[in-house]
């Protein structure tokens, strides 16, 4: 008690000190990960802890969990206090009611789902990650970072050339110099309500020189990019013009604490648009679980969404499916619920059977299995979600 005292009253000094962030952490993961880092505590509430960092100790913490867990432990970065403290809120459909959730969850593009779920090509997804996994990292700091979200928004580009009311640009940040990357089909009798599908471009490995470590980020998260790319595709390809706006997010900087997803979607929430709903593709291409193809996150989710993907993977993709828990904000769905729109992740396997490569520089094609064919489920799953919300 008495050195959780002291060490609040030292913190004004190490702020003058170096700059710093403030940090929530699952407090379990926290006490067997750093249990010294515990002592910095500013607060506790609902199984998370609000920490006060230098960027030095955010690298030092992000180490611990990785290296002595091994498991990926969510923590998350904060531009200010007063957005710590929200992240203390206790999680859930209650306390992150849907400001208003204009969509029906009617299933009825039954003919234009299927012509298209049927022109999903693995190999294409591949090729897109092959080419993301190129770079030598996606690092949200690294020039190839900046350069790998500019070669998806070329991508994406070449891909919609052609479509006036299709628009693709870069969302320059602030903080850091990778950009996120923005896809626009201008809804064309519902334009202000807008469907979101994304998944983070940034990768990430290697403790010191996180800069010019190898990081392949082939599963986490090229795969994801790829997912949505080969999405774009199908749906380019077959001329279609959704009724509301649909959005594909390559988002910066998630590795290090969700910050490119975040500053768009309090952006938006700010500016008071109306997202109906949000599907994050983070990591699709390994098949971890025999049991289940396609694994929806329970939390951080919206619920009533999550049960419509479901039905949409029973329609669709005729896979196995069921629902896991990440147990912290781990990917950029996590923006989208703080923010209060309706977000969910279907995700690659259950976390017991999670791949153990990611944040290495194995994290290749060929341990995931060495095709997309698990991938390309998430594809067809993201062109009925696409249709059927925007439709
Ligand atoms: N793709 C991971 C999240 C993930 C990993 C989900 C394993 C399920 C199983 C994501 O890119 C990531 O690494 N997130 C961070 C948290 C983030 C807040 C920094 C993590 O899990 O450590
Ligand atoms: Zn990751």
């Amino acid at each position: 008690m008495k050195t959780y005292v002291i060490s609040l009253a030292l913190l004004p000094l190490a702020a003058l000190a170096a700059p710093t962030r403030w940090v929530t952490v699952d407090t379990q993961i926290l006490q067997k990960a750093a249990p010294q880092k515990t002592m910095k505590a500013l607060d506790q509430a609902n199984g998370v802890t609000l920490l006060r960092l230098t960027e030095a100790e955010i690298e030092d913490l992000s180490d611990s969990i990785h290296h002595d867990l091994h498991r990926c432990g969510g923590y998350v970065g904060h531009d200010s206090e007063a957005e710590a403290r929200e992240a203390l809120a206790p999680r859930g459909d209650t306390q992150f009611a849907v400001k208003a959730l204009f969509a029906d969850y009617a299933i009825n593009q039954r003919s234009t789902v299927s012509g298209m779920v049927a022109q999903v090509q693995a190999p294409k997804i591949q090729q897109t990650i092959e080419t993301l996994a190129a770079f030598n990292n996606r690092y949200y700091k690294a020039d190839t970072g900046v350069q790998s979200s500019t070669k998806i928004r070329d991508m994406w580009q070449a891909i919609a050339a052609g479509r006036s009311d299709v628009k693709v640009e870069l969302y320059q940040h602030s903080g850091w110099p990778q950009p996120s990357v923005i896809l626009t089909i201008q809804g064309s009798s519902r334009a202000d309500e807008i469907v979101v599908l994304g998944g983070h471009a940034d990768s990430i490995a290697g403790g010191f020189i996180r800069n010019r470590a190898r990081a392949p980020g082939a599963d986490d998260n090229a795969s994801g990019i790829a997912t949505l790319t080969e999405t774009l595709r199908v749906a380019i390809a077959n001329n279609f013009k959704p009724a509301r706006t649909v959005q594909f997010m390559a988002y910066a900087a998630e590795e290090v604490g969700l910050l490119g997803s975040k500053e768009i979607a309090n952006a938006y929430k700010n500016q008071g648009k109306q997202v109906v709903g949000k599907v994050q593709l983070d990591m699709t291409l390994r098949k971890g679980t025999a049991t289940q193809d396609i694994v929806m996150m329970s939390d951080f989710t919206n619920s009533a969404q999550n049960e419509f993907l479901g039905k949409l993977i029973d329609e669709y993709v005729k896979v196995p499916w069921g629902y896991s828990r990440c147990g912290y904000g781990c990917s950029d769905h996590a923006s989208w619920t703080n923010a209060g729109f309706p977000a969910s992740m279907p995700f690659e396997s259950t976390m017991g059977d999670i791949n153990r490569k990611i944040h290495t520089q194995d994290d290749t094609l060929a341990n995931a299995g060495g095709n997309a064919d698990h991938a390309a489920k998430f594809a067809k799953l993201a062109i009925a979600y696409m249709v059927e919300l925007a439709n």
